[in-house]
C-alpha cells in the first residue's frame, strides 16, 4: 500500500454497528454547585466535617452489619459447566441457539441440573435457575457435551460451602465418572449423564459496569478473521464482554492464530481469555492475555470448540486484536514415534505454536548397541516450574521436567535407549520445546571438545577464556589465569579489560570493586580527584568539572554550569542527572519537560546478528531507507513528522550510485515486513540529504546525516519519534540499550526480512578504544556484548541505538555506523555519539 494519511487512528469512537446501550447522563448546570461565601464560614465548615466523620462511621458500621453479620443478605453466585451426555446424539441444529432441536434438549439439561441440585441440600435451598448456552459434540460418537450456566442466590455466610457443594457434583479424580446425574426423569426424557463439571465464574464476567455483552458462533471450516470492535481505526469500547464460540467440524481442531494483540497492561482491566470448551469453565482455560505479549500467540483446542473472551474496563482503551481462525485434522501432527539414527531433532506438537492441551506424545530413541543417548532441550516453555511436575511436563527416562527456561539443558542416558514423553494437561499452555538428540561413546562424550559439568560439550578454546560458555560457569572453574586475565574472588578469569568497565562480569561484581582510588567516605570527581562524599550534591560545584553535582537525585539549581551538568532555557544548570522528559519538572521554567512528545510507543503501554524477531509498533522510530529500484539499504530514526536522522556513510557516492542525491531514495516508516506495508506504513519521498560537513570516510568520524522529507508524516501507533538526548545526558557503561535494523543476521550473510531487535550493552570507551586499536574517537560509542554473537551489522546502518530514560522515555543514543566484521567476539559496534551533535542538529533542522 502506498502512502496513507488519515488522521490520529485511535480517537475513541461510536461505531454505529456496535451494539450499545451506553447512554450520557446531562452534564449538571454547574452554577448550582457554586457555594455563596458565608460569613462565619470555618466554624461551619468544622461542624460539617464532624457531622459528616460521624454520619460516616456509622455508615461504615450498618454496611459492615449488613454484609457480614446479617444472614440473610444474599448475593448472586454464578457458576459455569458442562454436561457429558451419552445417550443423545449431536444434531448440526444444536450449533443454533434459535432451533427448536436446541431448546428442547436445552430444557432437558436445565430440568436435570434440577434435579440434580435437589438431592444437595444446600444446592437446592439457594437454586434459582439454570441457562444452556451451547452444545458440542461429545467424546464418544453418539454423545453430546452441554455448556450451562447456573445462579444461586446464597446468604454470604454460606458462600463457602455453597462452593464446595458443587464441586462435591464432581466424582473425586480418578473414579470412574459419575452415576450421580443419573437421576429419574420421565424415562423417555432422561438424560444419561457422565460427567458434571462447574467452577464459579471468573469475577471480572460478571462485573456491574460491562454494559455490552455478546456471543457470535462461528465455524470455522472456512478460515476468517476475527478482531476487536473498531480495530483497527479506533480503539475498542469500554465496558464490554464478548465472546466467540469457534467450533470445527468433528475430527478436526481449532486454530486461532493472532496477527495484532495490543491492550492494556492491566490484566484485571482489559483482557482476553482462550478456553478449550464453548463456555467459560475456568478449569479450560488455555490462556489469559493483556497488554502487548510477546509470547507465541499461536492456540489449538485439544476437540473441537474453542471459546475466545474479551472483556474492557472504562478506562485506557487500546488498538484490541485481530486473529485468523481454522480447522485442521486431529491426524494432522502426530506427535512422537520411533527415533532411530546417531542423530536428530524433535519438538512438541506444533511447535512454536503453543501445544494443545490434553496431549500426550511418547518418542522412544534407539541408537547402536554400543553407545549412549544424549538430548539436548534447546528452547524449553513447559509452564511454570513446581515441584513433580504435576500439569505439563516432559518426562525423560523417568525423570520430569517442566518450567521455563532459555539455557539449554542436556540429559544422557546409561545405555543405547531412551524414552521421552510429552504430556499437557486439561488447562494453560505453552510453547513447548525443541530439542536435538545424539548417540555418543561413553568412555568419549564430547570428542575433541570440551565437557561442562551439565554435559553440553563446548569448543576447547573456550574453557576458562573468562566467557560462561556452559551455561553453568563450569568452563571458567579451576584456571589458571594468564597475562591477559585478572582473577576474580570466586576464582574465574577475566579478560583485565573488563576490569571497572560498569558491568558485573565476575558475578561476583569483584571486577568492579576497588575501581576508584579515592577512600571509603570520598567522593572521586570525573577528572579522578577525590573530594569527601558529603560534598556530593550539595549545590556547589566542588570537584571543578561539575562531575560531583551531576548525578544528584534532587534537582538543585547550581552557580555554574558543566559539560556534566543539564542547562534550562533560561541558562541556569541544575544538578539532576538526565532531567530531561523524564516526566517531572526540575528546571524553574519547565524547559527540561518541553519537546517530549517522543520516545514512546504510541499504543503500547498502554540486522541484527543473535537478534530477535521485534513486534510490530515496537520501534515506530525505526525507517527503513530505499534505494528507488534496489530496496533496503540504511536504516534511520524518525526525529519529527519531517526530519529523519541517518549515517553519513549512507549517504556517500559510490560509483555510479549517487547515493548522496535526494531523489534517489525513499524512505519506508513505519513499517516491520519488508516488502509488505500496511495501514500503518508511509512511503516518503526525500527533498534534501544533509550529511555531517566534517565527515571523515576514512575514519568514519562525525557519521551523521539529515534527511527532510517532502511532506510531513502523520504519526500514529507505528510511527513516532525517539528523542534526542541534550549534550550533558549520560549513557553509563554498562547500561542496556536496543539495536534495530533489517540488515545481515551475520556476518556476509542476508539481510533479514523482519525487523530484528538485539539487547547490547554500552561499553566504556577506554576499553572500546584498546579493543579496537584506537580508530574509535570521542565522537563514537560503543555498545555491544564483547562475548561475541550479537550486534549490528551490512544494513543496520543509519538506525537507532535506542535506550530507555529514566522516565521510560527512550532516547537515540547513537546511530549505527561502523565494526570490525560483525558480532566477533570483543568486537564491539562502533556508533555516532549523538550527544555530541545536538546542537548540528538543532541548526540545521530546527528540531
Ligand atoms: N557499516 C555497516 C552498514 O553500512 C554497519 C556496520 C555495523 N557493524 C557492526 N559490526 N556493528 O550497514
Amino acid at each position: 500500500m502506498d502512502s496513507l494519511d488519515s488522521g490520529q487512528k485511535f480517537s475513541p469512537r461510536q461505531d454505529p454497528d456496535w451494539d450499545t446501550t451506553l447512554q450520557f447522563l446531562p452534564a449538571s448546570d454547574t452554577r448550582q454547585l457554586e457555594k455563596k461565601p458565608g460569613r462565619r464560614k470555618k466554624l461551619w465548615i468544622g461542624l460539617g466535617l464532624l457531622l459528616s466523620a460521624a454520619a460516616l462511621a456509622l455508615l461504615t458500621g450498618l454496611l459492615v452489619w449488613h454484609f457480614h453479620l446479617r444472614s440473610d443478605v444474599r448475593v448472586r453466585r454464578v457458576y459455569i459447566g458442562s454436561m457429558g451426555i451419552t445417550n443423545q446424539r449431536f444434531l448440526s441444529e444444536y450449533e443454533d441457539p434459535d432451533s427448536p432441536q436446541f431448546t428442547d434438549l436445552a430444557t432437558l439439561v436445565s430440568q436435570q441440573l434440577k434435579l440434580i441440585y435437589s438431592k444437595n441440600s444446600v444446592l437446592s435451598k439457594y437454586f434459582k435457575g439454570s441457562t444452556v448456552q451451547a452444545f458440542s459434540e461429545g467424546d464418544g460418537s453418539d454423545s453430546v457435551m452441554a455448556y450451562y450456566q447456573s445462579e444461586f442466590d446464597v446468604p454470604v455466610p454460606q458462600q463457602t460451602s455453597l462452593d464446595e457443594a458443587i464441586e462435591s457434583l464432581e466424582p473425586p479424580a480418578g473414579s470412574q465418572q459419575g452415576r450421580q446425574g443419573r437421576v429419574l426423569l420421565r424415562p423417555t426424557d432422561a438424560l444419561n449423564v457422565n460427567s458434571v463439571i462447574s467452577r464459579a465464574i471468573d469475577p471480572r464476567l460478571t462485573r456491574k459496569s460491562l454494559f455490552v455483552r455478546k456471543s457470535f458462533n462461528i465455524h470455522v471450516r472456512e478460515a476468517g478473521i476475527i478482531q476487536s470492535p473498531g480495530f483497527p481505526d479506533s480503539s475498542y469500547p469500554p465496558n464490554i464482554y464478548l465472546q466467540w464460540r469457534l467450533r470445527a467440524d468433528p475430527g478436526h481442531r481449532v486454530r486461532l492464530d493472532f496477527h495484532t494483540l495490543i491492550l492494556e497492561d492491566d490484566c484485571q482491566q482489559d483482557f482476553i481469555k482462550i478456553y478449550n470448551s464453548l463456555a467459560p469453565i475456568e478449569h479450560s482455560a488455555l490462556t489469559e492475555q493483556c497488554g502487548y505479549p510477546h509470547d507465541s500467540l499461536s492456540f489449538l483446542s485439544s476437540g473441537n470448540v474453542l471459546l475466545l473472551t474479551l472483556v474492557t474496563s472504562e478506562e485506557k482503551n487500546f488498538p484490541g486484536f485481530r486473529a485468523n481462525y481454522s480447522q485442521i485434522p486431529l491426524t494432522e501432527q502426530n506427535c512422537g514415534g520411533t527415533l532411530a539414527g546417531n542423530k536428530g531433532s524433535f519438538s512438541s506438537p506444533f511447535f512454536p505454536s503453543n501445544y494443545p492441551p490434553q496431549t500426550t506424545c511418547v518418542w522412544n530413541i534407539e541408537v547402536p548397541k554400543e553407545k549412549f543417548v544424549k538430548v539436548q532441550f534447546n528452547k524449553f516453555f513447559m509452564g511454570n516450574q513446581s515441584n513433580q511436575c504435576p500439569n505439563d511436563y516432559v518426562d525423560v527416562n523417568g525423570q520430569r521436567l517442566c518450567g521455563r527456561t532459555l539455557k539449554s539443558t542436556v540429559i544422557t542416558s546409561q545405555s543405547n535407549k531412551m524414552t521421552i514423553k510429552f504430556h499437557s494437561d486439561s488447562f494453560y499452555v505453552d510453547q513447548g520445546f525443541t530439542a536435538e538428540y545424539e548417540a555418543f561413546v561413553p568412555t568419549n562424550p564430547c570428542p575433541g571438545r570440551f565437557q561442562c559439568t551439565n554435559n553440553l560439550c563446548i569448543n576447547k578454546t573456550l574453557h576458562c577464556d573468562g566467557w560462561n560458555d556452559c551455561g553453568d560457569s563450569s568452563d571458567e572453574d579451576n584456571c589458571t589465569c594468564d597475562v591477559s586475565q585478572m582473577k576474580c574472588q570466586n576464582g574465574h578469569c577475566k579478560p583485565k579489560f573488563w576490569e571497572c568497565d560498569g558491568s558485573d562480569d565476575c558475578g561476583d561484581n569483584t571486577d568492579e570493586e576497588n575501581c576508584v582510588k579515592c577512600k571509603a567516605g570520598e567522593f572521586s570527581c570525573r577528572d579522578g580527584r577525590c573530594i569527601p562524599e558529603k560534598l556530593k550534591c550539595n549545590g556547589k560545584d566542588d570537584c571543578a568539572d561539575g562531575s560531583d553535582e551531576s548525578k544528584c537525585e534532587k534537582s538543585l539549581v547550581l552557580q555554574r554550569c558543566s559539560e556534566f551538568t543539564f542547562r534550562c532555557r533560561d541558562g541556569r544548570c541544575i544538578s539532576k542527572l538526565n532531567p530531561e522528559c523524564d516526566e517531572e519538572q526540575d528546571c524553574e521554567d519547565g524547559s527540561d519537560e518541553d519537546d517530549c512528545q517522543c520516545g514512546i510507543r504510541p499504543y503500547r503501554s498502554s540486522r541484527i546478528v543473535g537478534g530477535q524477531e521485534s513486534r510490530e509498533g515496537e520501534w515506530p522510530w525505526q525507517v527503513s531507507l530505499h534505494i528507488k529500484g534496489t530496496g533496503h539499504v540504511c536504516g534511520a530514526s524518525v526525529l519529527s513528522r519531517r526530519w529523519l536522522l541517518t549515517a553519513a556513510h549512507c549517504v556517500q557516492d559510490n560509483g555510479p550510485n549517487k547515493y548522496s542525491q535526494a531523489d534517489q531514495w525513499e524512505a519506508l516508516l513505519g513499517l516491520h515486513v519488508q516488502s509488505q506495508t500496511n495501514e500503518w506504513t508511509v512511503r516518503s519521498n526525500i527533498k534534501r540529504i544533509i550529511a555531517h560537513q566534517d565527515y571523515n570516510p576514512l575514519s568514519y568520524d562525525n557519521d551523521i546525516a539529515l534527511m527532510e522529507l517532502d511532506t510531513e508524516v502523520t504519526l500514529n501507533q507505528n510511527i513516532w519519534p525517539i528523542c534526542l538526548p541534550s549534550p550533558t545526558y549520560d549513557f553509563p557503561a554498562g547500561q542496556e540499550a536496543w539495536i534495530t535494523g533489517w540488515g545481515a543476521t551475520r556476518e556476509g550473510g542476508a539481510a533479514a526480512t523482519v525487523l530484528q531487535k538485539a539487547e547490547v550493552r554500552i561499553i566504556n570507551s577506554t576499553v572500546c578504544k584498546s579493543l579496537m586499536n584506537d580508530e574509535v574517537t570521542d565522537r563514537m560509542l560503543c555498545a555491544g556484548v564483547l562475548k561475541g554473537g550479537v550486534d549490528a551489522c551490512q544494513g543496520d546502518s543509519g538506525g537507532p541505538l535506542s535506550v530507555t530514560g529514566p522516565g521510560g522515555r527512550v532516547f537515540l543514543a547513537g546511530v549505527v555506523s561502523w565494526g570490525d566484521g560483525c558480532a566477533r567476539r570483543n568486537k564491539p559496534g562502533v556508533y555516532t555519539r549523538m550527544t555530541k551533535y545536538r546542537r548540528w542538529i538543532k541548526e540545521k533542522s530546527g528540531v
